[in-house]
């Protein structure tokens, strides 16, 4: 298990996008298609610019793209993750990635949601993904994986209910689906991550992210670097 790389950067948002195009320019040179996904919140932001460096060399028409979680909300719902990334145009209706595997339809129960994505999974993904674009909650969590709960490892795709953070009813993929990525880029931004990003520097394996091979962390922490 490599450790974790930190790139600090000036513009975090700007080069998580960078180091995702060159991971999804990777699996293309391997595999037809490049399986990708991607968190919610600030994460979300760099998928705009991947979007449009990709649609050069028509690479975005190899994406599959799906997301690490998703809020049990309708796409017209303010918290939806989906459906933020389309009103604030990081994704475009008429710039569609090759493929897009929502995780919650609306008006779908989460059971029903779980195992429409896990046969989904399984036919256009081959239950495997290249690379994830995640974010990191202060107290540490990765897609709607929480520290202090137990991670459903039995599954690959997951309902979590009664969620720390709102709104509780979420679908997440879990840590095994996760850890198929050759390739995380982690986006973590501002103070109020620091003590979260120190954790996961210091191999607590409370911190689903912890123990994920190909972790590049993306922070604006300057002082974070001299860690690893
Ligand atoms: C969610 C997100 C979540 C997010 C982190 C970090 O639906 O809640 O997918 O996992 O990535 O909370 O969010 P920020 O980067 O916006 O702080």
């Amino acid at each position: 298990m490599a450790d974790p790389t930190v790139v600090i950067s000036d513009a975090p948002v700007e080069e998580a996008a960078r180091q995702v195009v060159a991971a999804v320019d990777d699996a293309l040179g391997r595999r037809s298609t490049a399986r990708l996904a991607v968190a919610g919140g600030s994460a979300a932001r760099a998928l705009g610019y991947v979007r449009r460096v990709l649609h050069d060399g028509d690479r975005w028409a190899r994406v599959a793209l799906t997301w690490v979680d998703e809020r049990c909300v309708a796409f017209d719902d303010p918290d939806s993750n989906r459906g933020g990334a389309y009103r604030d145009g990081h994704l475009d209706d008429v710039d569609p990635p090759g493929d897009e595997l929502a995780l919650v339809r609306d008006g779908e129960a989460p059971p029903a949601a779980v195992a429409r994505v896990a046969d989904a999974l399984a036919a256009r993904f081959d239950n495997a993904l290249d690379v994830t674009l995640l974010g990191m909650g202060p107290d540490g969590h990765i897609a709607s994986l929480f520290p202090g709960r137990r991670f459903d490892d039995s599954s690959i795709v997951t309902h979590v209910a009664n969620s720390p953070k709102p709104p509780p009813d979420r679908l997440s993929l879990t840590r095994p689906l996760l850890a198929t990525a050759t390739r995380h880029v982690l986006l973590a931004t501002g103070e109020g991550k620091r003590a979260a990003l120190e954790r996961l520097l210091d191999g607590d394996r409370a911190l689903p992210a912890a123990g994920l091979d190909g972790l590049v962390i993306v922070t604006d922490l300057t002082d974070l670097g001299a860690r690893s």
